[in-house]
Parts: structure tokens; C-alpha cells; sequence
């Protein structure tokens, strides 16, 4: 039995990826995206062969689930002690090709980044799959977790970001609210349909802090510390950093309410958050 549960935040190898390893008091691991290929030489180390109870794969985005979809093309996961893979995301069969979006060509970029592959590979990993229904929750070990919100039909300008799985992790001293790459809208119907389920200790923020969800979203988690997938540039970025220059463009694809990191750091600095965790500074180690 290890004393402490224990979450690693595992810092970067390729760029503004994210990659989260629970490690349980019976040694068992829940591990949360990944990264990409780069990144998993130090996904492995921190895993240290043990079985993983749960591999959570937010949103079907390269900087979060490219690492898992090249261990399956490598060895079938073989590296990997997995009970089971959970996840939602949208239906590519369904949605691809769909024209009546705000912006056709960008929707299909999205479909093609990772979900046409894991599309391909769905059916192999049947006997590891648990896609995950909005609500439900699930315990491993001395941790719950309660999955609060998954995919909607028809928010589409922002189509996988706003489809991450959010869910909050509650352990024996800490809860930890995972948001993915949630994106304003998303962050929309988070609120307006589960602000009371919000409340936690610790946040890993959307999106990687900048075109995230909106203030309301954190004011309804009241975080103590922040988690941060974030490279220095990205941290530290500008007021207004270059790609929100052009709001008109932006509008034209369906795409408002967005700020970049700056504007997030100062939220959180009005919400009296004191504790940053950010992936630039090395791989960080909680105690939950
Ligand atoms: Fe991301």
C-alpha cells in the first residue's frame, strides 16, 4: 500500500501537451490523455508498469490522445496493463461530411485530427471500452469519479474541444475538476446545467488557459490551485495575443467569447487563487 494517493502532472515533451498519472494507494493507476508520441517514454516511467484501472481520453485531439493512438499502431498497447478506456466522443460516421456547421472545412479538419483513426481502431478495442454516459460515476480504489458532462449534439464551431469529457475526481484529502479542452460555448452548458456540481479544490483549466471557458465556469469551482498544460510562451502570452487580433474572422466560424491566457491568470487572480501548477516548470507532483 503506497500512504498517499498521488497525482503526477506530467510535464512536456512535445508542446502544450496534456498528461495526468493518479497513482492509488493500492498502486494502481488511472491515467487521463497522454500527450503524443513524444511524450510517452515519460508517461511510461511514471506509470512504472502498474496496472491501470481506468485510461480517461478527454477529447480526440493529437495533443491529448496521439501518444495512446500510436502505442495501439505500435504493439497494440502492449506496453500497457489497461482494465479499461474511457471516453466519449463524437460520432464520426455520423458527422462526417455534414456541411450545415459554420465552417464546413474546419469541421472536417477537426473530424480527421485524431477521431477518424480512433474510428478505425473503435471496434479492436471493444473489449477495453467504456464510453461514458453524462452522470455516471465510477470508483477505483480510495477515488470516485463522477463524469459531469460529455458531447453535445450540435455545438459544432468548436466541435472537439466543447465534446471533452469533464469529470471530478474526489480522493481521500483533495477533489480535482478535469476540464479538458472545454471551450466557451461548451462551458456554457457546463454551467447551466451542472454549476452544483462544480466545487472543487483543485482545477486543471480548460483548454490550456486560453480560449477556455468563462469566468462564471471558475467562479462556480472555487478553486485553491490551478493546473496548467502550458509551455512558457503559452503562459505567458500577451494580452491579446495574435490569433484573437481578428474578431470578425473568428465571428465568421462561429467562435466568441474567447481571451487568451493573460485574461484567464487574471480571473484567477480575482478568485484569490494562490497555487499554480504549470507544466513548463517541470512535472509536478500533488498530494490528494
Ligand atoms: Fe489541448
Amino acid at each position: 500500500m503506497n500512504p498517499q494517493t498521488l497525482l503526477y502532472q506530467i510535464t512536456e515533451t512535445s508542446q502544450f501537451m496534456m498528461s495526468f498519472v493518479l497513482v492509488t494507494k493500492a498502486d494502481n493507476v488511472i491515467v487521463i490523455d497522454g500527450g503524443r508520441a513524444e511524450d510517452m517514454p515519460l508517461l511510461k516511467e511514471y506509470i512504472g508498469g502498474r496496472h491501470i484501472s481506468a485510461w480517461i481520453l478527454t477529447h480526440a485531439h493529437n495533443d491529448h490522445i496521439s501518444g495512446f493512438l500510436a502505442e495501439y499502431h505500435r504493439n497494440g498497447l502492449a506496453d500497457f496493463d489497461i482494465e479499461k478506456i474511457y471516453y466519449h466522443f463524437p460520432p464520426y460516421h455520423a458527422l462526417k461530411g455534414r456541411t450545415d456547421v459554420p465552417s464546413p472545412s474546419y469541421f472536417d479538419t477537426e473530424l480527421e485530427e485524431c477521431l477518424a483513426d480512433f474510428a478505425a481502431i473503435e471496434l479492436a478495442l471493444a473489449p477495453l471500452a467504456h464510453k461514458v454516459i453524462q452522470g455516471e460515476s465510477v470508483t477505483l480504489d480510495e477515488c470516485r469519479i463522477d463524469f459531469i458532462y460529455t458531447y453535445h449534439d450540435g455545438l459544432f464551431s468548436n466541435l472537439m474541444n466543447d465534446a471533452s469529457l469533464v469529470f471530478k475526481i474526489t480522493a481521500p484529502n483533495k477533489t480535482v475538476l478535469f476540464l479538458g479542452d472545454l471551450g466557451p460555448e461548451g462551458g456554457d452548458v457546463l454551467y447551466e446545467e451542472s454549476r452544483h456540481l462544480l466545487k472543487a479544490d483543485i482545477v486543471q483549466m480548460a483548454h490550456h488557459g486560453h480560449m477556455n471557458v468563462g469566468l462564471e465556469v471558475y467562479a462556480a469551482i472555487q478553486p485553491e490551485a490551478c493546473l496548467w498544460c502550458c509551455p512558457d510562451w503559452l503562459y505567458n502570452e500577451p494580452e491579446i495575443p495574435s490569433y484573437l487580433q481578428n474578431r470578425k474572422a473568428l465571428r465568421d466560424i462561429g467562435r466568441t467569447g474567447m481571451y487568451g491566457t493573460a485574461v484567464t491568470r487574471r480571473w484567477m487572480d480575482v478568485l484569490g487563487v494562490k497555487t499554480h501548477y504549470v507544466t513548463k516548470d517541470g512535472t509536478n507532483t500533488l498530494i490528494l
